[in-house]
């Protein structure tokens, strides 16, 4: 028996003065258009360009590609409602942004995970470097980070399309978030709740233990046989870990914080909605000479194409 009625729900929005509300449009329009061009050129010189054909920058377009993605779910509704009154999605639009936004921050972590793993090979045992990381292996790693990603999403989503929601719709936020649908369900939803923190709780919290770890123990490699290429290693280390302090400092305060929501949370969701795609590409690429020089040469071998044509 389907006891829902509510066929849709209703975002409050970030706010409703207008004085704000331009300002806001103006800097999410920005930066949604300037992550996905950024990404874009990512990937698009590291396909073309054969001598960035190495793990570490596979790797790399493929989080540029997750990028595009993951802010593709939430910030193009966000923009376009934010002059709206009536800002609606429906039920099952709400589950559909729900479980992208899920399965993909889940494969952006194990990825972030397999791009540490990719700098302590690299790092500490660089003569195994291309045996380990084979082209293989980094298939492996790939499709392993997608399937991560899709169970933990699926594993929660199953328990709430079957929950009956009777009113009321609103949501106090400006995409549809667990912890805010759950509580609008008519019933108990004590035990979903603890499931869910649980679940994306520990896949966050975990991830970043494990990336911290990881990259202390690479430091402190680094450190100990300090040499030429040193230097090197550590502005490429530092970047990676501005990116995971970044994109799990959010994260990690939505999913453990213990009292209910609080506003904060709600303006925090920016960060990763629009902001932390657009940091990867401008950390990535200009603290990074390879990847400059490279588009610079895409940038000629373009030029040049279009003068042949
Ligand atoms: C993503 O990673 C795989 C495996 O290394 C690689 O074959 C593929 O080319 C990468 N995608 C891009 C866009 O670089």
């Amino acid at each position: 028996m389907n006891h829902s009625v509510v066929t849709e729900f209703v975002f409050l929005g970030l706010t409703n003065l207008w004085e704000i509300q331009l300002p806001l449009f103006v800097f999410s329009f920005l930066f949604y258009s300037a992550s996905m061009m950024g990404n874009f050129i990512i990937v698009f010189t590291v396909t073309f360009d054969d001598n960035l054909h190495s793990p570490m920058y596979f790797l790399l377009a493929n989080l540029s590609i997750i990028d595009m993605v993951f802010c593709s779910i939430t910030a193009p509704k966000m923009i376009c409602d934010i002059f709206k009154r009536h800002k609606a999605i429906s039920f099952w639009g709400c589950i559909t942004q729900i479980f992208f936004s899920h399965a993909v921050g889940g494969t952006e972590m194990v990825l972030l995970i397999t791009m540490a793993f990719d700098r302590y090979v690299a790092i500490c045992k660089p003569l195994h470097y291309l045996t380990i990381m084979s082209p293989r292996m980094c298939l492996f790693f790939l499709i392993t980070s997608w399937i991560i990603g899709f169970i933990h999403s699926a594993v929660q989503l199953v328990f709430v399309i079957d929950l009956p929601f009777c009113g009321p719709n609103i949501l106090d936020s400006f995409y549809c978030d667990l912890p805010r649908l759950l509580r609008l369900a008519c019933t108990d939803t004590h035990g979903l709740e603890f499931m869910v923190n649980i679940n994306s709780g520990l896949i966050s919290v975990g991830s970043f233990v494990l990336l911290v770890i990881s990259y202390i123990f690479i430091l402190f490699t680094v450190w100990k046989h300090s040499s030429s290429g040193s230097a090197k290693a550590l502005s490429t280390l530092s970047a990676h870990i501005t990116v995971v302090v970044l994109f799990f400092g959010p994260l990690m305060f939505f999913y453990t914080w213990p009292s209910p929501t609080s506003h904060l949370d709600k303006y925090l969701a920016i960060f990763d909605a629009v902001l932390t795609p657009f940091l990867n590409p401008v950390i990535y690429t200009l603290r990074n000479k390879e990847m400059k020089v490279s588009m610079k040469r895409v940038h000629s071998w373009l030029a040049n194409y279009r003068k042949i044509s």
